[in-house]
């Protein structure tokens, strides 16, 4: 009796090709889903990580509410005109308090990944109230309302635990002084900063990011998120994992 005898068996019985079909896909999962559960993280450990401030937080927000999204993608490809435009290619480290990730998939205006630190704060207000006031040939259309919209903070506490609940590790003292941190991250004299430093690192600045002192808007929040974003690896000493080295 050949093999094919066995085979014409499996044929011309539905439920045992079926499961002899199961069988052989699986094989395809298995091999490359199993070795997941496996690593301990697909995510290479970064210097310099750390979860949003609140400040950042909400103006992260106004970023998503405002579709800001549907123009900008937030992640600079290993390829070599990117890098030379935008600078290192993004590390998916930096992305991992995103939730939801602000990659995106269109292009209309350049990529933001890196964006914090190109620009002074005036000329993001300036550039946010109209953009053609800067960059004549923009088609970016003009957000001078955040300039004059009060930020609304009575939900950050909320806002903050919620991320926690998708893995952001914010601590109970970070989550209980989200309210004073988002106050001091706007207010050039807080004597709250030293708090918000202590919690969140000596770069974070703590200033008025608007223009308008008397004021907390949500141009404040906003320019305080585009101001931070692609900052927080320091490059000059960042070196990619080897898989010799990789745990
Ligand atoms: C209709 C598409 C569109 C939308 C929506 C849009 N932008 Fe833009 N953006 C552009 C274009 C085009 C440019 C390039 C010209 C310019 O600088 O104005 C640009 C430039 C920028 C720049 C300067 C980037 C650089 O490296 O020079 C920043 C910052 C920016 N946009 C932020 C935002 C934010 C924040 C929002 C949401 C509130 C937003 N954009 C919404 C199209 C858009």
């Amino acid at each position: 009796m050949s093999v094919w005898t066995h085979h014409k068996k499996l044929e011309r019985h539905s439920l045992l090709l079926v499961l002899g079909i199961v069988l052989v896909v699986s094989v395809g999962g298995l091999v490359e889903i199993a070795p997941l559960f496996w690593l301990k993280s697909t995510v290479e450990k970064v210097d310099g990580m750390r979860p949003y401030t609140p400040l950042e937080l909400a103006g992260r927000d106004i970023y998503i509410r405002e579709g800001c999204y549907t123009c900008h993608s937030q992640m600079i490809r290993p390829l070599k005109d990117e890098v030379e435009r935008y600078g290192h290619y993004s590390l998916a480290a930096e992305s991992m308090y995103d939730h939801p990730f602000q990659w995106g998939s269109k292009r209309t205006g350049p990529d933001l990944a890196r964006v914090g630190g190109k620009y002074s704060d005036s000329w993001h207000t300036e550039h946010l109230i109209n953009p053609r006031s800067l960059v004549p040939e923009s088609v970016m259309p003009p957000y001078k309302f955040l300039a004059e919209k009060d930020l609304d903070t009575r939900d950050i506490v909320a806002k903050v635990r919620t991320m926690t609940a998708v893995g952001v590790p914010y601590t109970a003292s970070e989550i209980s002084h989200a309210e004073a941190d988002l106050q001091a991250q706007a207010d050039p004299y807080s004597t709250d900063a030293i708090d918000l430093k202590h919690r969140y690192g000596p770069k974070v600045a703590n200033r008025d990011y608007d223009g308008d002192p008397d004021r907390l808007t949500e141009m404040d929040a906003l320019i305080a998120y585009l101001q931070m974003l692609g900052t927080l690896v320091d490059f000059s000493t960042y070196q990619a994992q080897s898989p010799a080295n990789q745990r």
